[in-house]
């Protein structure tokens, strides 16, 4: 029986204390139902470097260890210090190296190499997120035939921001290799199409050309989503905790909260720099409401976040210096992870949910916030136009998180917003939630992957043509056939 592959650079292997975020939440539904082997990077750094076979519930955990240097090139280096800042359109933060990228391309002819000795010829291959972008160049120059999907779960930038990466011009037609290249949203597979047409030569080369033989690489759009049922009903259970009650009961007034890895794609210092300014223009507010900042610390080893820790700590005391008295504190910042439990029932028991990444690819705290809201007497969710959830939530407070006035502004409202208009929006929202569950996601992805019989596939190559003719991405949204979103 065919097996379905799974390589992310983290795994999460059940009961290890593992729990790569989101990746756990999104792939769950594809683990019970289908026979899968997860491949991927064990968290360890080992001088000598081993790889585990792990047996759990019908599933294959397969974990390999970094190298001092692979660590550093690789995860540190070119995933984290080039990719990641580009793809979330911060050219100024990227610092490349050579030496970096062989790392890069090293670690992923590693995994190739590990996959090969496992590998049947009919088995599935679903790689995910920017860590991995050449792996199917490598498998498929280890003679593999197999059907190969990548997901790229962060956002993808225009062809202008990519073209400065170094080496664009072989990482980014690598993606040619694979059978489909799946995004978050639309815009983002818009990017890449332009991409393509821009750097590639002209759109008719995508259809067939980017494959070998008679392969053809599709794009579609998978935006991830939640388990909303679910979440929903963990949280009902979770405000009633003692951990939430005492949390509620420690501050006068009302609970905004935002919970983000530490990382400057989430906006952190510029949504406290918003929430000073609301303090500022509505002091009518002070004293009725704390803000909670949950941001547990990641990828610590890099400058640029270790920079970034001292500037939130900084703004925290800041407006905590200027604008606390005894009874009370406007920001509580904390540094420590919580479970997702616990985070069910504090975002519950929030009146507001501020999510303002700069860029983000989803951003599923978004979706989680709405889901964990009470129906009769729901909290608002201020989101930033700049996370993939945007396109789905337009019942959200949308907001430019690069305008700190408006994120102020945005915040007075949410906390003055009348019940009648809370209830409408989040009863939008929610319904928006169900439509795309995901139960549904991990199917979709893997219906599109499995192989096509001539017609089809020569439709969606005429379609491709189309996806990515010179009218551009207005041609996409509705009418895009190869746009798998639904
Ligand atoms: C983002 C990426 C994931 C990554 C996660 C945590 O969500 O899309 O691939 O695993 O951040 O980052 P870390 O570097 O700790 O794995």
């Amino acid at each position: 029986m065919a097996r379905i592959f799974i390589i992310s650079n983290r795994v999460a292997v059940p009961n290890s204390g593992n729990h790569p975020g989101g990746l756990e939440v999104v792939l769950k539904a594809t683990l019970r139902k289908h026979p899968c082997v997860w491949l991927g990077w064990s968290g360890e750094v080992n001088a000598k470097p081993r790889t585990q076979t792990i047996l759990q519930d019908d599933n294959e955990y397969i974990v390999t260890d970094l190298k001092p240097e692979d660590f550093d090139e690789y995860y540190n280096g070119f995933a984290n210090r080039v990719l990641w800042p580009i793809f979330h359109y911060r050219l100024d933060l990227a610092e490349f190296s050579r030496r970096d990228l062989s790392g890069y391309l090293r670690v992923n002819d590693h995994f190739a190499d590990e996959l090969v000795k496992v590998l049947g010829p009919e088995d599935i291959v679903w790689v995910h997120d920017y860590h991995l972008i050449p792996l199917a160049k490598a498998l498929r120059a280890r003679g593999l035939k197999n059907r190969i999907g990548f997901f790229l779960h962060i956002p993808l930038p225009p062809p202008e921001i990519l073209t400065a990466m170094p080496n664009h011009e072989t990482l980014i037609p690598s993606l040619g290799d694979y059978d489909l290249v799946g995004f978050q949203t639309d815009g983002d597979a818009a990017n890449f199409a332009r991409y393509l047409a821009k750097e590639l030569g002209t759109p008719s080369h995508i259809s067939l050309r980017l494959g070998s033989g008679d392969r053809a690489m599709r794009i579609g759009t998978f935006p991830v989503g939640i388990e909303t049922r679910h979440f929903s009903r963990l949280a009902g259970k979770s405000i009633r905790t003692k951990m939430v009650q005492q949390v509620l009961h420690s501050i006068p007034g009302a609970l905004m909260i935002g919970v983000d890895r530490l990382d400057y794609s989430k906006g952190i210092t510029a949504r406290l720099d918003a929430y000073e300014r609301f303090l500022a223009a509505y002091p009518e507010w002070h004293g009725k409401i704390t803000y909670l900042q949950i941001t547990p610390k990641s990828r610590s080893a890099i400058k640029e976040y270790a920079d970034m820790e001292a500037a939130v700590n900084s703004a925290a005391g800041r407006i905590n210096g200027a604008y606390s008295d005894a009874s009370w504190a406007p920001v509580r910042y904390v540094n420590r992870a919580y479970s997702r439990t616990a985070l069910a029932g504090l975002y519950r028991a929030a009146r507001v949910g501020l999510v303002t990444p700069m860029r983000d690819g989803m951003n599923l705290v978004a979706k989680e916030y709405v889901a964990a809201q009470d129906p009769e007497d729901p909290g608002v969710l201020i989101l930033s136009r700049f996370a993939g959830a945007a396109d789905e939530f337009r019942d959200a407070l949308l907001v430019n998180p690069y305008d700190p006035d408006a994120v102020g502004a945005a915040i007075a409202r949410a906390m003055a917003m009348p019940l009648a208009e809370r209830k409408q929006r989040h009863a939008d929202l929610y319904a928006t939630l169900l439509q795309n569950d995901i139960s549904k996601w991990g199917d979709r992805f893997l219906k599109a992957l499995a192989p096509r019989d001539k017609a089809a596939a020569a439709r969606e190559a005429q379609a491709l043509r189309d996806f990515i003719a010179p009218t551009g991405p207005a041609t996409i949204a509705p009418a895009g056939p190869p746009t798998t979103r639904q």
